[in-house]
């Protein structure tokens, strides 16, 4: 199992420390938040540049933005890996694969708990990684919703067809409970904030998920 630590749970006003806490996970969670797509104004490309100084860990950023083709160029060249926006706000997903696609970095597109699978299912050849939201995008320490299970099998199911590479990501709401059941439908990557940062010792939170 893939885990990305999620910095928004992280001590901003000590982010190189919080990180070296999480640094033997092969990707870190990023999530952009713009006050407009979600109720919550997180971080931009200068932190990710920041952070792109202190690890080597894959920055797998997670917009939730209003208008990612706006802002994705920014956050590549800050030294993001992996963009992952939603589905929810481009009228045109296959002009946004593309240009991060000419940007050499790995493309995600993530869904609401409300968006349906079968609305991305024919983008599926075209990206590297759904992430299944399992809680309302903008906040971390939320319950996990049971709901993104079903999605989490279908996905499982759907790629075997359309792109035996995909990489199913589970967002929100994950512990060693729900991480469990995530991974018994077939997720690949678990993303976890408060579950690994409010703890005094994350790396068995860490552990425990992998
Ligand atoms: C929520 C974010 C998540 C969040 C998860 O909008 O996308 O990445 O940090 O936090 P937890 O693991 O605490 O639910
Ligand atoms: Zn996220």
């Amino acid at each position: 199992m893939i885990v990305a630590p999620s910095i928004l749970s992280a001590d901003f006003g000590n982010l190189k420390d919080s990180i070296k806490r999480v640094e033997e996970t092969k990707w870190l969670h990023v999530d952009v938040m713009d006050g407009h797509f979600v109720p919550n104004i997180s971080i931009g490309p200068l932190v990710v540049k920041g952070l792109r100084q202190y690890t080597k860990q894959i920055l797998d950023t997670h917009l939730m933005i209003s208008d990612p083709l706006k802002y994705a160029k920014e956050f590549v060249l800050a030294g993001s890996d992996r963009i992952t926006f939603h589905i929810e706000t481009v009228k045109d997903p296959i002009e946004l694969i593309n240009v991060l696609r000419d940007l050499n970095v790995e493309v995600g597109i993530s869904i609401k708990p409300q968006t349906k699978v079968a609305e991305i299912v024919d983008l599926l050849p075209l990206i590297d990684q759904v992430l299944v939201m399992s809680v309302e995008p903008g906040f971390g320490g939320q319950k996990f919703m049971d709901s993104a299970l079903d999605k989490i099998a279908s996905l499982n199911e759907l790629r075997k067809i359309h792109n035996p590479n995909l990489l199913i990501v589970v967002d929100g709401g994950i512990n060693e409970t729900t991480g469990k059941l995530c991974k018994d439908m077939g997720a690949d990557v678990l993303v976890a904030g408060s579950y690994v940062f409010n703890s005094d010792e994350p790396k068995k939170r860490i552990a425990s998920l992998k």
